[in-house]
């Protein structure tokens, strides 16, 4: 969340449930954690960026990700799943193509659409001076003036409990600090979680996170994705996150998945579990039954044009029988029915 203007927060929120045929009494939680708020679909058309050399950082990537689900980007490290994340947050703009939430077009409302993306940057944004309670109350104040001291102390424990984060006696009561301080400080999952916690306390309607396990053990990084899942699923709201090297545990987390190569091109984008399957047919790579992340990574980092070629390799199966389970591209005609029925009021 990037703007502090919850007056705008509201009338969008309104909308929503209005136009929602299941509204928020269907979408009950099966543990004691409540529903603090529901998500929206994103889509988007192919996306489009170039830098100042001309030189392609994002060469028709596009998103399709549904209410209550967990999308993962996958790709060799500079292939751009940073620049293409900071594209669908609305920090940089395509210079071709156009980003949906719900039935809002973020560049042609950027204020009211804003206001609705979590975004979790891979660089943590915390003061380590602060204790953990202060610095999450910090930031519920900020976005929340008008709620009470009980309401925000409630909605901060809630938060923690759905990342999964216990003993909150005391691990509120602890400082923040810093990853090489030693002492009485949260662990590195602990705190990746904290702060992934101050993003959701704004209660966004779609969550982008930049490499959330980067630098975590493999059994924290196991742990967070199943809570990233639950969360998404809870709440209702697309997650959307880059990871450069999952566990067989954490890549079957995620219901979609998308694979780039090189140069921000799309190498597969569909079902998580077909992903390994469609490298299998339409690569000469053989898959030994290891890690199917690890065997994904190899098709499309193993020579120079590995991912150019594996984009062509895409569109073209695209229109192949037997690969449907891959995910088409939004065309740009599709769009403006979609923006008469389902207007969010300026
Ligand atoms: N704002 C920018 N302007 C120009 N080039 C950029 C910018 N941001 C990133 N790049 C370049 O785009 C490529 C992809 O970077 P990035 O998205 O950070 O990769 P990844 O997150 O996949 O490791 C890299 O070559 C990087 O140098
Ligand atoms: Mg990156």
């Amino acid at each position: 969340m990037h703007t502090a203007n919850s007056q705008l927060f509201y009338p969008l929120r309104g909308a929503f449930y209005l136009s929602s045929k299941s509204g928020f009494a269907n979408f009950k939680v099966s543990s004691n954690i409540r529903q603090m708020f529901m998500g929206i679909a994103i889509k988007t058309t192919e996306l489009y960026l170039r830098d100042r050399q001309r030189r392609m950082l994002c060469d028709g990537l596009f998103l399709q990700a549904a209410p209550g689900t967990l999308t993962a980007i996958m790709g060799p490290c500079g292939c751009g799943k940073s620049v293409f994340l900071r594209l669908l947050t609305g920090y940089e703009r395509p210079t071709q193509g156009r980003i949906f939430f719900g039935s809002s077009e973020l560049w042609a409302n950027y204020a009211h659409v804003r206001d609705i993306i979590g975004y979790v940057p891979q660089a943590e944004v915390m003061i380590p001076e602060l204790l953990v309670a202060e610095s999450l109350d910090y930031r519920l104040r900020f976005r929340f003036s008008k709620r009470t001291v009980e309401e925000r102390h409630q909605q901060i424990r809630d938060t923690c409990a759905l990342l999964g984060l216990g003993n909150l006696d005391s691990l509120l009561a602890k400082r923040v600090g810093l990853p090489e301080w030693r002492g009485e400080y949260p662990s590195g999952g602990e705190r990746r979680r904290i702060n992934i916690a101050h993003e959701i306390l704004s209660q966004p309607q779609v969550l982008f996170m930049d490499e959330p396990t980067s630098g975590l053990a493999s059994i924290e990084a196991d742990a967070l994705v199943k809570h990233i899942r639950e969360l998404a699923h809870h709440q209702g709201i697309p997650v959307v996150m880059t990871i450069h090297s999952p566990s067989r545990d954490t890549f079957e987390c995620f219901h979609d998945m998308m694979v780039m190569g090189m140069g921000g091109v799309m190498a597969y984008y569909g079902k998580r579990e077909k992903a390994a399957e469609y490298f299998e047919r339409t690569t000469p790579i053989a898959f030994q039954g290891d890690n199917p992340a690890e065997y994904i990574m190899r098709c499309v980092s193993n020579e120079p044009h590995a991912g150019r070629e594996a984009a062509l390799r895409l569109q073209q199966s695209r229109h192949r029988p037997g690969f449907e389970y891959l995910i088409q591209p939004w065309e740009s005609a599709e769009i403006a029915p979609v923006l008469s029925t389902e207007a969010l009021p300026q």
